[in-house]
């Protein structure tokens, strides 16, 4: 991993959707290979591709445009859409901490010969110089849900500053899908079940939505000098709360 702590990004992120059109310069962009390279899967066991694309390779639909997009391409295997949120979640803080912008782009997809491949298309992140302010300079301009509409921890000190990484965690259409239970050494991460209505554009993302939300758990654990590793637990999974599934545990030792 290129030594930057992503940690005090994910109080100051947001999406940047206007763009100085102009390519990034080579040496910027050879970063960003760079990091793609480094990125820290979630599961190792599942092949992802991630390409650097350019405007011209992606169909918009009505979406702003940006110069640069990140192509990301899976296998279809248990955990594949939790792997690819962890995973690009680290290039969108990423890309924060350089001084450049990024979105999560659900909406348009890439042309036809971008997608030569046998894995499967998953998601599109937009990244270039922001033509908007950057960052933000308060907890307050983050529209979230309160801490006790995702959690039911006795929250305070570390684990209420952990918590609070999470909530602030980008999601599709900020739909905030999750829900975390457990204490100190152990918390469960749940997911929504989409009711019918919602369920088709939901179900798309909210395993990619609870992958960004564990990438930022993940890096408050090591914030706090924790050792930590992001496990299947039997009892988180038999605990889900009414109208959640069970994801994925994060043990902090
Ligand atoms: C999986 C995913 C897909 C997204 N798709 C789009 C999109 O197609 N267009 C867009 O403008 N924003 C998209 N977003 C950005 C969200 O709307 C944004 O993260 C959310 O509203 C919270 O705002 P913030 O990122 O500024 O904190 C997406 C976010 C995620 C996580």
């Amino acid at each position: 991993m290129v030594l930057v702590d992503l940690y005090p990004q994910i109080f100051k992120r947001k999406s940047i959707r206007n763009y100085d059109l102009t390519p990034l310069d080579s040496v910027t962009l050879e970063k960003v290979v760079e990091q793609i390279n480094s990125l820290e899967p979630l599961y190792d066991d599942i092949k992802v591709e991630l390409k650097i694309i350019s405007q011209n390779d992606v169909n918009q639909r009505m979406m702003k445009k940006a110069p640069h997009y990140i192509v990301v391409l899976s296998e279809n295997k248990e955990g594949y859409k939790t792997n690819v949120g962890f995973m690009l979640q680290q290039l969108d803080l990423f890309f924060s901490a350089s001084g450049l912008g990024s979105c999560w782009q659900g909406i348009p997809k890439p042309k036809k010969k971008v997608l030569e491949s046998d894995l499967e298309f998953v998601i599109l992140m937009a990244f270039g110089r922001a033509n908007e302010q950057l960052h933000r300079t308060s907890n307050l301009e983050f529209k979230r849900k309160p801490l006790s509409k995702i959690s039911d921890v006795e929250v305070g000190g570390e684990l209420g500053e952990s918590l609070e990484a999470a909530r602030l965690a980008p999601s599709a259409t900020n739909s905030q899908p999750w829900f975390f239970k457990g204490d100190i050494h152990m918390l469960h991460a749940y997911v929504v079940k989409p009711n019918i209505l919602r369920a088709i554009m939901l179900k798309r993302y909210i395993l990619i939505d609870m992958g960004i939300a564990l990438y930022h758990l993940k890096l408050a654990a090591e914030h706090f000098g924790k050792t930590n590793r992001i496990i299947f637990d039997e009892t988180g999974s038999k605990s889900s709360p009414s109208g959640y599934e069970y994801v994925a545990s994060l043990k902090i030792d």
